[in-house]
């Protein structure tokens, strides 16, 4: 096996593209770190830090997912939840488990290993985060969209995910992505129950996973049993180039213009980059100046920002 090839996964790298969703397999299921017990270990320690994410099986594909976790509240503790998965009638989520010195590793080892075969077609790999999700039987993530490039894997019991491509604009719109590169709002992620028709459905096993790339719409439904998913995501230089046109676009759309999509007007979009990018290293000199140390984008391991 060549070096550039990924020892943990199998991806169809003669098809790959960094802006389509496709299938994967993969051999991380048995890694010790994603077993029940050190994961109940791990929602201990994230828990201190704020960096869980939990609500009850009431929430259904329709709703918002930023506020799925006050609107339909699991009031049981996390390792409480993790203990009794079976029963507890609840969502999980570990967040930005990179932020902890164990996990840190597995995602070093997870995206490192993907790098191989990434790096050729979408160079620039920075904000490395993983998401750890254990789920009672029957219960779903609401539609959404993220920021990150995005494998997801299986490892335990079975899912359907469900995923629309990032320029299927009759199910996401590009003002929805324009606002949410701006501000991180999903204010206008609305689900339709149409949109099942123009999905990518994956009858997920352990084993086997999907690539989603930035901005692809999905949603995940549990079967009648328990489940551990993990999602490893990053950034490139493509990505954090989208979401500063994206975030431009909002601009305009504020100024009473209504840009093309994304993509539609490569001239225009060089200039627009070329605009965002001089901003914002007068914006980060300015913080530097003000003794602030900006947020950056390009750094290794994500920012433990959302929650
Ligand atoms: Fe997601």
């Amino acid at each position: 096996m060549s070096d550039t090839n990924p020892r943990l996964f199998d991806v169809d790298w003669a098809t790959f593209k960094p802006w389509k969703v496709a299938p994967v397999r993969h051999r991380i299921s048995d890694h010790p770190l994603l077993q029940l017990p050190p994961l109940i270990e791990l929602s201990s320690r994230l828990a201190k830090h704020g960096r869980i994410r939990t609500h009850s099986n009431d929430a259904y594909a329709g709703t918002a997912f930023n506020h799925a976790p006050m609107l339909y509240p699991n009031q049981r503790s996390p390792e409480e939840t993790l203990a009794n998965i079976e029963s507890a009638k609840a969502w999980m989520s570990l967040l930005n488990v990179q932020t902890d010195e164990i996990y840190r590793g597995l995602v070093d080892e997870v995206l490192d290993d993907l790098k191989l075969g990434i790096d050729r077609f979408d160079p620039g790999m920075t904000y490395r985060g993983g998401w750890i999700f254990v789920t009672s039987p029957n219960t779903v993530t609401p539609f959404h969209m993220d920021k990150e490039h995005n494998f997801i894997m299986q490892i335990k019991g079975n899912k359907r995910l469900l995923v629309w491509e990032k320029d299927d604009l009759e199910v996401l719109s590009e003002e929805a992505r324009d606002l949410f590169h701006a501000s991180h709002s999903r204010d206008l992620v609305t689900w339709r129950e149409e949109a099942r028709a123009r999905a990518h459905v994956f009858e997920l096993k352990p084993g086997m996973g999907a690539y989603m790339p930035s901005t692809a719409p999905h949603l995940v439904e549990n079967g009648d049993n328990t489940s551990v998913t993990v999602s490893f995501t990053y950034y490139t230089d493509a990505t954090r180039r989208d979401s500063r046109l994206h975030s431009m676009h909002q601009r305009l759309r504020g100024w009473g213009l209504s840009p093309s999509p994304v993509g539609a007007r490569p001239f225009l979009d060089s200039l627009l980059d070329s605009l965002a990018v001089g901003t914002s290293h007068l914006q980060h000199l300015a913080d530097r100046t003000r003794g602030r140390e900006p947020l950056l984008d390009s750094v290794r391991y994500a920012h433990a920002l959302v929650s």
